[in-house]
């Protein structure tokens, strides 16, 4: 599409005024790569030429090594709802620091942290942490094959589970007719996707129901993101999740929801704004308050799998699963995470897509996400699944990525937002006031 072509043909300009703002961050990319192979250690962070490298981070911003005030728009990829360094956290995990942080033991924070998680998922009657949401996924998928007796994980086209083999297939891009989509992998060193992974198409529901039903005996659990991110934050068509709910009832398959990104939009997570009761749930990100985390809820005739001294039971460990410092900074960050605070940021995210919409209006662009989660999508046409999230002009959004970047804000470099608390109004618009002027030239 034409319209595009204009920021595009900005290119060079555009990378060469961001290389001119970040000498210290270019050396720094130089140095990494002497040691760390393309110098980096965490695909998600990369971006052309070279990352912002950050030396901190405040309330809504943090400051590159260049000692630019970048406003956050990402949070560490939504794991900070507080902001960055906030004083009730800080002081929470404090104490840890100075009387040991790793113990071979348990402390009791992993109680206080379980209890406030149960109490907002009425889904879940157990949890069992982790380090991180891909670890989450896994053990979902190891206690869904061993309570099931069945093999086969199904996700859907699109949908980003994590970085483990099993999940790593159809993630950035479909393959197949889409109406029957074959595994893609999205890594290289895959060993295969036969009799461990099917792939179905978001928000198609006569689909899903053809394909479960064809492989139901095979199936142990089908994963499904109440909102998919890297798709550009589609959400589920009414009734979509609850027709999933149907169809493994029908076929003794469990419904695990991923809320690892999705568990903000709500008290309840997104089950609960959908009213629907997946049996497993997978967590990460704000539950650990910006400390490396992951959980596992779900019914506890299913996590009895895990319990000690049952035949064949489900082994999981993890020498830093529930260490005491995330444990405690996930508690005073669900703590201050209310029903009120949540709303009053959901709002502001309302207030967000509605000004980008309006700045965007008459232009070939969808702006999509829901609660504190926006994303601008380069495309005239609604993003329903991945067949539809390929039709985004990728490259206008990573350009247009680094121009804002430049006016000081930093979001994915496929324009994913969200919202903190610490997120200041006037920063928004600003924000806002940013995107209208690259649009409109
Ligand atoms: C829906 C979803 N599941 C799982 C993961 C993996 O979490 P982690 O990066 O903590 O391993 C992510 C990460 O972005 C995610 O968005």
């Amino acid at each position: 599409m034409s319209f595009y072509v204009t920021l595009k043909s900005r290119r060079a300009e555009i990378e060469s005024r961001y290389r001119a703002l970040t000498p210290a961050s270019a050396r720094l990319a130089a140095a990494a790569a002497e040691v760390l192979p393309g110098g980096s250690t965490r695909d998600t962070v990369q971006r052309h030429p070279h990352p912002p490298y950050v030396r901190g981070g405040s309330g809504g911003h943090v400051v590159d090594a260049d000692d630019r005030a970048l406003v956050d728009l990402w949070f560490n990829a939504t794991t900070l709802p507080l902001g960055h360094a906030d004083p009730r956290v800080a002081a929470a995990v404090a104490p840890w620091l100075t009387h040991g942080s790793a113990f071979y033991a348990p402390t009791g924070l992993e109680i206080d942290l379980a209890r406030e998680i149960l109490r907002r998922l009425p889904s879940a009657e157990r949890v069992r942490f982790t380090n991180s949401g891909t670890e989450a996924v896994m053990l979902a998928a190891r206690v869904a094959r061993a309570f099931t007796g069945r093999p086969v994980v199904a996700k859907f086209e699109g949908s980003y589970h994590g970085s483990w083999d099993d999940v790593a297939w159809s993630v950035g891009s479909g393959d197949g007719p889409p109406d029957a989509p074959v595994p893609a992998p999205a890594t290289g060193g895959l060993t295969g996707h036969a009799g461990r992974v099917l792939v179905l198409p978001y928000n198609d529901l006569d689909v899903a129901a053809r394909l479960l039903a064809r492989h139901a005996q095979s199936i142990a659990a089908l994963l499904v993101e109440p909102i998919a991110n890297r798709m550009g934050l589609v959400q589920p068509k009414p009734g979509f999740l609850a027709g999933l709910r149907d169809l493994c009832d029908r076929h003794g398959i469990l419904l695990v929801f991923d809320e690892v990104i999705s568990f903000r939009l709500g008290y309840h997570g997104a089950q609960g704004l959908a009213g629907v009761t997946p049996d497993l749930t997978t967590l990460g990100k704000l539950i650990g308050g910006g400390f490396p985390v992951g959980a596992m809820a779900g019914r506890a005739e299913i996590l009895a799998v895990t319990e000690p001294g049952r035949p064949d039971r489900v082994s999981h460990a993890g020498t830093f699963t529930g260490n005491p410092v995330t444990m405690a900074a996930g508690k005073a960050t669900l703590d201050a995470w209310t029903p009120d605070v949540i709303s009053r940021l959901n709002a502001e995210g309302e207030r967000v897509r509605g000004a980008l919409r309006r700045a965007l209006a008459g232009l070939p662009f969808q702006v999509s996400g829901a609660g504190s989660l926006f994303k601008i999508c380069a495309t005239p046409r609604p993003i329903v699944d991945q067949r539809t999230s390929e039709e985004a002009d990728a490259e206008w959004e990573e350009i247009a990525s680094l121009a804002l970047l430049n006016e000081g804000f930093l979001l994915t470099t496929r324009l994913h937002g969200c919202l903190s608390t610490a997120t200041a109004e006037a920063d928004v618009d600003r924000f806002v006031d940013a995107v209208a002027r690259l649009v409109r030239g």
